[in-house]
């Protein structure tokens, strides 16, 4: 894609974004087909930009100017749904960020972005209608929260012909053309579209559609299959200040490694398992150890020079430091700037390792120094779900 993005200008993004949708010299012979009403789960690993299905009509065969559907979010940011004209040159993009709706659209000259109405990540479903009743473009979201873009072409009496296309999940044009960037990766689910009252049907990008859970939960969902690496030189780390972590979900429900933290050619620093078989969860600290009934439902650790501290839940009384006669431990702080965290698998020897001991189990909540945990900024296995849990 990085590739790509250079040499994209003018008639080349055509023949590219078609190459990237598999429309090239193979024709559309063998690509799966659904409706256009379809649930689909946007978070389906693929190429971050790519649209998961995409479907075009002829202008000529539009009747109406509205498309609905429901979104089912707690993820924050991501592409939603893209529609294009004149091959790309005219478009419009819906994506969340901090959880609520951003349009951004190219029209002859103009570009804008516009952002507003609630967040609505908050799990629920929601229906989001966009029409066109030009010159103004307008989202709608649960019946109101009524959004309108007037956008003044200079171009009059455009005759409207050639294709429209419409993407869910990514976009179709260089992402470098938009003035809002934002994350592409969307952990979240779209069903009952209609779109235009078209009937057509829509082209999936994948052998198969992963489905969506019936019911979500706030939290990271890990099967058991994969884990995710941070590169700990993301989070803001002070000298002498410590490192405080907090973990929260069911403990009870977790096996496998909840997290771990290794610095390069160093030994492993940290790692927290969970056992579903002894019910406790093991802390490892070094050469230290400690084992903790796994009753508990949130977790803080406290990374210092000379000391772990370990809280559960609210409970002072179960606070445990860790070593129990201090003992310098400058190697934490080489850990926590130029190491990796791993949440789900333990870090093994190599840089590039694949991880073992992988969590089955959903973390709700991830801190590091206060602030939330976003796996969608980690290299992370594409089993895991960053922002939502089966319920
Ligand atoms: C769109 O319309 C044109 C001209 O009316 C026609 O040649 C073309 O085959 C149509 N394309 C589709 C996808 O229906
Ligand atoms: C939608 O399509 C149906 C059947 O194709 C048609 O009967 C109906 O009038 C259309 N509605 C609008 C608003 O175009
Ligand atoms: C982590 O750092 C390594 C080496 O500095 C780099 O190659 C890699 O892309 C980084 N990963 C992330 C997720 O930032
Ligand atoms: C934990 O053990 C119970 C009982 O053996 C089992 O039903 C459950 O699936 C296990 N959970 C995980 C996350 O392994």
């Amino acid at each position: 894609m990085v590739v790509f993005r250079k040499a994209m200008a003018g008639g080349l993004l055509l023949s590219l974004s078609l190459t990237l949708l598999g429309w090239g010299a193979e024709g559309r012979r063998g690509k799966k087909e659904v409706s256009g009403g379809a649930t689909v789960y946007l978070g389906q690993d693929r190429d971050i930009w790519r649209p998961l299905i995409h479907t075009a009509v002829n202008l000529s065969e539009i009747s109406s100017i509205k498309s609905s559907f429901h979104l089912r979010t707690f993820d924050p940011e991501g592409a939603v749904f893209y529609g294009d004209t004149k091959n790309g040159e005219d478009w419009f993009v819906l994506s969340l960020k901090d959880g609520i709706p951003l349009m951004q659209i190219s029209r002859g000259n103009s570009l804008v972005s516009v952002a507003g109405g609630p967040k609505l990540n908050d799990g629920k479903w929601h229906i989001v209608e966009v029409s066109n009743q030009d010159p103004f473009v307008i989202l709608e979201v649960d019946g109101s929260n009524r959004m309108e873009v007037g956008m003044q072409s200079k171009e009059t009496n455009e005759v409207l012909s050639g294709e429209l296309r419409l993407a869910l999940g990514g976009i179709l044009v260089d992402q470098e053309k938009l003035i809002v960037p934002f994350e592409p990766h969307m952990d979240g689910c779209v069903r009952k579209g209609s779109w235009l009252n078209l009937s057509v049907p829509w082209e999936v990008e994948a052998e198969e559609l992963w489905p969506c859970y019936q019911n979500v939960q706030p939290g990271s969902y890990f099967p058991g299959t994969g884990f995710a690496i941070f590169n700990t030189s993301v989070f803001p780390i002070e000298a002498d200040g410590g490192v405080k972590t907090e973990l929260w979900g069911d403990f009870s429900k977790m096996d496998g490694t909840i997290f771990s933290i290794k610095a390069p050619g160093q030994e492993l620093m940290f790692a927290l398992v969970a056992n579903n078989n002894t019910k406790e969860v093991t802390l490892t600290f070094g050469e230290e150890n400690i084992c903790m009934k796994d009753t508990f439902k949130r977790l803080v650790i406290i990374f210092q020079t000379d000391s772990l501290q370990v809280l559960q839940d609210e409970d002072e009384s179960k606070t445990t430091t860790l070593p129990t006669s201090p003992v310098s431990h400058p190697g934490y702080l080489t850990a926590w700037k130029e190491g990796r965290l791993a949440v789900g698998g333990l870090l093994g020897e190599e840089e590039d390792d694949v991880g073992s001991q992988f969590l089955t189990g959903c973390l709700e909540k991830i801190q590091v120094q206060g602030r939330d945990l976003d796996l969608d900024l980690a290299v992370k296995h594409m089993s895991i779900s960053s922002h939502s849990c089966p319920a």
